[in-house]
């Protein structure tokens, strides 16, 4: 084997003309305005971070402190870390408005085997991440059906807790609470436990089969949603700052370890921020995609930063740090008013359905991408005849989440999530300085500032947090790595290959 020609192989770069006229000849349909962009946007971003994993950032976990009310400070860092990459996102998608996200720019800056790389740790990003908020979602919709126990069958109100969690948590909890989990769950054939979360597979098949039926069909599910947690957010804040306490507030630093608290809390309460980057994955869905994805991206970013800082202030305001409930903090923190709580609960749903949604729309045009380019099957990537949507992808990616999301907890995929997305964040700040190189007089109607101290500022910033999370969360660092190590094993073994079986056969054509 020719080593020389292996690595110009893997290199290979596809030209921005190559990927721009793809996109032009895309099946896919063009029907995305700048309003549905940002309603992809907020709903993708609003969800398990505000809803749920804020109460582990405030108070801590077993494998590390907490924020405390200075989980102000850890928001405005992750936010801070996220402005860098949307500026960056926001002029590679006006330029080159193509399915794929960071995987495509890649594709186009780095060559093939890091486009591979990149498209793999983008799954991190959406299909893991969805685990995480398909958990969440339980957790949720046991709390909503508890509102109901008066008016519902007993069966369906109080169903067994074997099917509400998978087998990791069902363990953690009998350990905590004392229970036998012998006397908790059924064992198939006497020795294979089982523990399932069913209300987490039910949603996520429901939704897989409205997305097979059409984007326009799912972004106007998730507008309504959108609007509904919108609403139950904004009345939290209002509500809410009626009933906060001053002195709840302080210490505002944690005592015990402020620098890891904060730090962690930013790492923790960054999964809240993500989502922005799926606006530019339906860039072949958007009508005016060079004008529409800036405003999208950034928007988007703005209205859940003004609104995340405003909805700590007020949680650790109304509740003492140490009574933080980290299943459901919101709901919880307004117990004295029930009604109102199980409204919460309400927004909660809609929040995490809607992100659900737009992950897995996002997980299936990456996908499509990847096959497009034949590092996954092609045939993937049929389009249904009559509703013109990718459907084997989109069940491929809703039974990945389906079946991953029986073994896999919510913090572990949260925090797998959070290191696939630093990482395309990385990516894509360092693609914009290369294509400033590669492209100078290439057309961008957005131009990130100050370049490139603020694409470095970015690669700095997801950079130090990587490193001191791959540190501090031992667990989840080993997943990482094994997940890039079968990524590896996936391209050398089937991406490699089919590759220069399709250059083959080009070059037989034009021959
Ligand atoms: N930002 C999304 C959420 O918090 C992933 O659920």
């Amino acid at each position: 084997m020719d080593i020389k020609q292996i690595s110009r192989n893997i290199f290979k770069k596809r030209s921005l003309d190559d990927l721009i006229k793809t996109s032009d000849r895309s099946e896919l349909k063009k029907t995305l305005n700048v309003f549905d962009l940002i309603v992809i946007g907020i709903g993708a971003v609003v969800g398990t971070g505000i809803f749920t994993i804020i109460g582990t950032a405030i108070t801590g976990s077993s494998e590390s402190a907490g924020a405390g009310p200075a989980i102000v400070i850890s928001m405005v860092l992750a936010a801070v870390a996220c402005v860098f990459p949307a500026l960056c996102y926001s002029e590679i998608a006006a330029m080159i408005p193509v399915a794929g996200s960071a995987y495509t720019y890649t594709y186009a800056t780095m060559g093939e085997f890091m486009a591979w790389m990149v498209g793999w740790i983008l799954m991190l990003e959406y299909a893991i991440g969805n685990i995480t908020v398909a958990s969440a979602w339980t957790g949720y919709f046991i709390h909503f059906l508890s509102g109901f126990k008066h008016v519902l069958p007993s069966w369906v109100v109080n169903f067994p807790i074997w099917l509400r969690y998978d087998y990791k948590t069902m363990s953690e909890m009998c350990k905590a609470y004392g229970w036998d989990i012998h006397d908790k769950i059924p064992y198939l054939f006497g020795h294979i436990p089982v523990s399932i979360n069913l209300p987490a597979v039910a949603i996520v098949f429901l939704l897989t089969i409205l997305l097979v039926r059409g984007v326009k069909e799912s972004t106007r599910v998730a507008s309504i949603m959108v609007g509904v947690n919108m609403f139950m957010i904004l009345s939290f804040i209002i509500v809410g700052s009626h009933y906060v306490v001053p002195e709840n507030w302080l210490p505002f630093i944690p005592v015990a370890h402020p620098f890891q608290g904060i730090m962690m809390g930013a790492f923790l309460i960054f999964f809240a921020y993500i989502g922005f980057d799926a606006i530019s994955t339906t860039a072949e869905e958007t009508k005016n995609p060079q004008k529409d994805l800036p405003i999208a991206i950034l928007g988007t970013l703005v209205i859940c930063t003004v609104l995340y800082v405003c909805v700590a202030l007020v949680l650790t305001g109304i509740v003492p740090v140490h009574s933080i409930n980290v299943q459901a903090p919101i709901a919880h923190a307004m117990s004295k008013l029930p009604w109102f709580s199980k409204l919460i609960a309400i927004g909660a749903l809609c929040a995490l359905t809607s992100v659900l949604l737009i992950y897995q729309l996002g997980t299936t045009r990456i996908l499509y991408a990847i096959s497009r380019d034949r590092f996954l099957p092609r045939s993937w990537r049929a389009i249904h005849k009559k509703y013109k949507t990718p459907h084997v992808m989109t069940w491929i990616s809703g039974i990945v989440v389906i079946v991953c999301g029986l073994f896999m907890d919510l913090n572990i995929s949260a925090a797998l999530c959070n290191f696939g997305t630093f990482t395309s964040f990385v990516i894509i700040c360092l693609a914009v300085l290369i294509l400033r190189k590669t492209e100078p007089n290439r057309h961008r109607p957005f131009k990130v500032p100050f370049c490139p101290w603020f694409p470095l500022a970015g690669i700095a910033i997801c950079g130090i947090l990587i490193l001191f999370s791959l540190n501090t969360l031992k667990t989840s660092s080993v997943y990482f790595a094994l997940w890039l190590l079968v990524g590896i094993l996936i391209y050398a073994f089937y991406g490699y290959n089919q590759k220069r079986i399709e250059e083959r056969g080009r070059i037989i054509k034009k021959g």
